[in-house]
């Protein structure tokens, strides 16, 4: 029986479901065809650094990953080898060192788990040194272009929409407006779907840039039907109409949306405005049901494109099935939330104000 022996990384910001595609791949592919799966620890570091930081992986460590957030392979935003911090902080090219290892080490090809940058960098690996890759596309942000949906995401909503269901209760007791900053700094699913599940009467997301007196109509309105609170969902990357994002640093807005549109509704209305900001609680613990599900599916698919010898490929959710694409497919623009979007569509039919005219 030919055995294969592969690398397994898991790279960029972490997302409930990393450890359930680790333990889907090495289960299938250790456990079930006998193969050999070679972590490296914190991404692309642990083939680079000096002594290696790999793992071998077998189905006994794998155990009791399925439901547990994190990654146990560790990850960074950092360590791109084709720009590698050096000590004086000056990027130098490790790609081909990293090629080395991965011909020294005996691996036939890495399966490289991440969100876009990370497939970018596993597909400059595949077109500058002939490594071997396959992708699992993760981000809890949702807006890779290839796949339905990442896992992750649905954890994310989970979390915010629990968020908004606890700041109802007390947003009512209290006769505020609750702000809700949620993650999604390009794109604003998070914030679409949270809203709608958590029941929202505001959203504000990038793709939509608000005019902030349409939210304080809303308020208002709210007020004269006798409901005196409203709850808002504001992704980190929204802003409002006639604000250049691009004027200021890159992400100077991070962490402020939520912060800038409770300071424009105290300016323009009586209102008693707090802000919660829920930052990485969304992308800590472990994956609910759905991600559990998708992240296992994703991996076993990876292990198949392995053993079908269809490198250069990374797998994705498609209508229902789990399918594949040309990974340099992952690195194209960010999907973003289109106003013909059907959600956006049911989100105003039930009254949700999205901070722009229809
Ligand atoms: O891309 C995923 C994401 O969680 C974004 O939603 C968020 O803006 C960013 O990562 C946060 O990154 P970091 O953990 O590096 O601060």
């Amino acid at each position: 029986m030919a055995t294969h022996r592969i690398g397994l990384l898991t790279g960029g910001g972490d997302a409930p479901g990393l450890n359930a595609v680790i333990r889907a791949v090495v289960k299938h592919a250790v456990g079930g065809l006998h193969w050999q799966v070679v972590g490296s620890e914190d991404s692309f570091d642990g083939l680079l650094s000096d002594p290696r930081r790999l793992v071998n992986l077998s189905p006994v460590s794998c155990q009791g990953l399925l439901h547990r957030g994190g990654t146990v392979l560790g990850t960074t935003n950092r360590g791109d080898p084709f720009v590698y911090p050096s000590a004086d902080g000056t990027p130098v090219d490790r790609s081909a060192e990293l090629a080395a290892t991965i011909e020294d080490e005996g691996l036939e090809g890495l399966i490289v788990v991440g969100g876009d940058g990370t497939q970018r960098i596993a597909h400059r690996l595949m077109q500058t040194h002939g490594i071997p890759v396959v992708g699992v596309p993760k981000t809890i942000d949702n807006d890779l272009a290839a796949t339905d949906f990442t896992f992750g995401f649905w954890s994310a909503v989970e979390v915010a929409t629990e968020a908004l269901d606890r700041l109802h209760s007390t947003a009512e007791s209290h006769e505020r407006v609750m702000i809700l900053e949620v993650m999604g700094r390009d794109a604003g699913w998070i914030a679409l779907y949270a809203g709608v599940a958590g029941g929202a009467d505001c959203i504000a997301i990038p793709e939509l840039p608000y005019d902030v007196d349409r939210y304080i109509g809303k308020i208002k309105a709210r007020r004269r039907r006798g409901r005196p609170f409203t709850l808002v969902v504001v992704a980190e990357g929204a802003f409002p109409a006639g604000f250049d994002p691009g004027s200021t640093a890159p992400h100077a807005f991070n962490g402020g949306a939520g912060h800038h549109l409770g300071k424009l509704i105290r300016e323009r209305s009586d209102a008693e405005v707090r802000v919660t900001v829920l930052g990485h609680l969304q992308r800590g613990g472990g994956p609910i049901p759905y991600d559990r599900v998708l992240a296992t599916r994703f991996g076993v698919h990876a292990v198949e494109l392995v053993r079908n010898g269809q490198w250069g490929r990374m797998v994705r959710l498609e209508n229902g099935l789990i399918t594949s694409v040309p990974i340099d497919e992952a690195a194209g623009p960010p999907r973003l939330v289109q106003t013909d979007h059907p959600l956006i569509a049911s989100a105003r039919a039930v009254g949700i104000e999205l901070g722009v005219k229809v």
